[in-house]
């Protein structure tokens, strides 16, 4: 690998972290990396992406979700291959989640043009617009309207400022109504190849730069919503109150159990409100967030299943209202054999160890789950950190990723 260095410096770890510093620019606010779906840094990093993906030899469309797509033809292909991962993120996020993964797309595809490099497929780098599922309750409809199984309904979720997702388009510059024409026909698609951090700890205790993906872990989310009765904190003796806050302490350390539990499933509630919620006023209202996860996906719905009779449960006990709204629901999604490995085969004959694990994080790819073959390579991240600022992946693990992921798709077009 070192010996081609020269000729593919669009996939140096230095070139690959200066347009992580470039990315990480486009931010919402000020003091920290914030780039929700549709929004205007959202817009302005689409834009930025779009340029490099055209000084990289493509010719580029922003797609009615959103998403940036370059294409890189190659002659008269049959099939395309696609590439990609998302430039939206969390609030306060950090640099690499997603980014990494468009990045290290683009110099892969940069590195194939200039060695004029012919491959039997054409290649479509994806930047997708809604992978984290922050702005809106829905996630990944950017990449389910590729598969073909975009939900029209999605487009009334609203923001927390009321907002549509269907007006959040339509200010980006997209149309909605064009939404259904992105759906490809799988029999044209070769499959779907995704680079990414690990977020998680195998790797570095491992030792190891990089890793195939065996399987995305299904995930399920929703919204609970308590209705007690909001009264005086001085005067409501305890015995008579109907505290929605104090129901939802309950139901969350219930949730925690549920989880430790069952063997393979995580769940979070991640974020809590308590509209209208005082120092002196006994909360009347909750809502709160959902996510669980796991590899299984029958052990998922029974989790489900049994938070949604713990709620019932202390609800009734408490004599308070309570609602449980699933926004989300993907299956796990197994990575293609031959996918796996080819990426082990360039594993292998790049000099590294080859190494699978499975991936508890969500990714588009799961929107392809039984449509597109999927394959996915993850590199090593600083501590497994993730969502949070602090998260790093070195210039050398960039560069190992992205040289890898060259090297994937030179095999698959035959040129090992
Ligand atoms: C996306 O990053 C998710 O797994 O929540
Ligand atoms: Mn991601
Ligand atoms: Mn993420």
């Amino acid at each position: 690998m070192t010996a081609k260095k020269d000729h593919l410096s669009a996939l140096a770890g230095a070139s690959l972290e200066k347009r992580i510093e470039e990315l990480a620019l486009f931010s919402d606010t000020p003091d920290c990396l914030t780039r929700l779906t549709l929004g205007p840094a959202h817009r302005r990093a689409a834009d930025e992406v779009a340029s490099w993906m055209r000084e990289a030899g493509m010719s580029v469309h922003i797609d009615a979700t959103g998403s940036v797509v370059g294409r890189y033809e190659t002659g008269s292909p049959s099939k395309t291959l696609l590439v990609g991962s998302h430039i939206d993120t969390v609030r306060n996020a950090g640099r690499y989640d997603g980014a990494y993964g468009v990045i290290a797309a683009i110099a892969a595809v940069h590195t194939l043009n200039r060695n004029k490099r012919r491959l039997p497929f054409a290649i479509e780098v994806i930047a997708f617009a809604d992978e984290e599922g922050v702005r809106f309750p829905s996630a990944l409809s950017s990449s389910r309207a590729v598969a073909g199984s975009f939900d029209p309904a999605c487009l009334d979720d609203r923001d927390a400022q009321g907002t549509s997702r269907g007006d959040a388009l339509r200010t980006f510059g997209c149309d909605p109504s064009a939404i259904d024409q992105l759906a490809r026909d799988p029999a044209s698609i070769l499959g779907y190849l995704e680079l990414h951090i690990e977020q998680g700890p195998v790797l570095q205790a491992k030792n190891l730069a990089c890793g195939a993906v065996t399987a995305i872990n299904g995930a399920t989310r929703g919204e609970i919503f308590l209705e007690g009765y909001a009264g005086h904190a001085g005067t409501l003796p305890m015995d008579m109150r109907r505290d929605a806050l104090a129901a939802a302490a309950e139901i969350i350390l219930k949730i925690e159990e549920t989880a430790r539990n069952t063997a393979g499933l995580v769940a979070t509630v991640g974020r809590i409100e308590t509209p209208g919620g005082a120092v002196n006023i006994v909360p009347g209202r909750v809502i709160m967030s959902l996510d669980l996860r796991s590899p299984d996906d029958i052990s998922r719905a029974a989790a489900l299943g049994s938070i949604r009779k713990q709620i019932a449960d202390i609800s009734v006990k408490r004599n308070i209202q309570a609602r449980l709204d699933v926004s989300y629901d993907m299956a796990a999604a197994p990575c293609d054999t031959q996918l796996q490995n080819m990426i082990k085969t360039s594993m292998t004959c790049s000099g590294l160890p080859s190494f699978s694990l499975p991936s508890g994080a969500g990714h588009d790819g799961l929107s392809f789950r039984g449509r597109i073959p999927i394959g996915m390579i993850f590199i090593r991240c600083r501590d497994g950190v993730s969502h949070n600022p602090a998260e790093y992946s070195s210039p050398a693990d960039m560069e190992t990723g992205a040289r890898l992921l060259h090297e994937t798709i030179l095999t698959l077009g035959g040129h090992p």
